[in-house]
């Protein structure tokens, strides 16, 4: 492997909006790393749509919730490509519910998957990220984490929280030329809105006012663009991609 190439690992990279920023970056960086939870086919279909467009993949199952696997991912990926340049935090999970009727556990895991995912990926790659000199970070929050949403209190927690985490990280390493930011989607096309219940959807879209819901190539390339050097300057911001649903 040739070190000196560009290195993204993508955690959540191998389906919906995860897939969609690793087959964007792949026109940028040479080498994608893939964590995933789950579906062992997705992963390997994502692998092989990478391979074909020129770019070295491989995919790592793992919890990013668990430290100690998030961290055994990350060094399995570097030990396959290098130091990781540009992070990009795409793992999530919703577990709705009214907030009387909601379990603990299910609040206690979205927190650990979407926020402290996050932090376990950013603490097992942030050396590479400052000796780099360059860097990227990019954290998938939501439009609920930034409006509230009835029935995710446990998702609109994590994702919220995931803005002071990218704002301190932005911080800690401006001076190093490492970026972070947030995207915030909003209602996105994937296999997690298909999910929802009949008229959920439907309420949703009512208050978009393009009236339609994202693609996940439409956050992939916002993501795509924070990732290039085009954003040197750009840190500590919240991008929203949701058709105008919050404003
Ligand atoms: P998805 O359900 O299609 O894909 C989720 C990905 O995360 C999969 O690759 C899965 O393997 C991975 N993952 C889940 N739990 C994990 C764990 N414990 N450890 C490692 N990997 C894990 O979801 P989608 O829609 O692509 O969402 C991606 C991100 O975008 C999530 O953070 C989600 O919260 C966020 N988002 C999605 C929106 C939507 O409308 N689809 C709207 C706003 C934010």
């Amino acid at each position: 492997m040739n070190h000196n190439s560009k290195t993204a690992l993508i955690t959540g990279g191998t389906r919906g909006i995860g897939r969609a920023i690793a087959l964007a970056l792949a026109g940028q960086v040479e080498n994608i790393a893939l964590l995933y939870a789950g579906r062992r086919d997705a992963a390997e279909d994502t692998v092989n749509a990478l391979l074909g467009k020129g770019v070295k993949s491989l995919a790592f199952a793992c919890d990013v919730a668990d430290s100690a696997q998030a961290k055994a991912a990350c060094d399995q990926a570097r030990e396959a490509f290098g130091p990781i340049s540009i992070l990009v935090n795409s793992a999530g999970i919703t577990r709705d519910g009214l907030t009387l009727r909601m379990p603990p556990e299910d609040f206690k895991r979205v927190i650990e998957v979407n926020l402290a995912g996050a932090f376990h990926t950013i603490q097992a790659c942030y050396r590479d990220l400052m000796k780099a000199g360059w860097g990227r970070v990019v954290n998938i929050g939501s439009v609920s984490g930034l409006m509230g949403n009835p029935g995710q209190m446990n998702y609109s927690a994590a994702k919220a929280g995931l803005v002071g985490l990218t704002k301190t990280l932005a911080r800690e390493l401006a001076g190093r030329g490492v970026t972070a930011n947030l995207v915030a989607p909003g209602f996105i096309d994937t296999d997690m809105t298909r999910e929802l219940p009949d008229g959920t959807l439907a309420r949703a879209l009512a208050q978009v006012p393009m009236g339609r819901m994202g693609k996940a190539e439409e956050v992939a390339a916002a993501v795509n663009y924070l990732c290039s050097p085009g954003a040197d300057y750009v840190t500590g911001c919240v991008l929203q991609v949701d058709g105008g649903m919050y404003m």
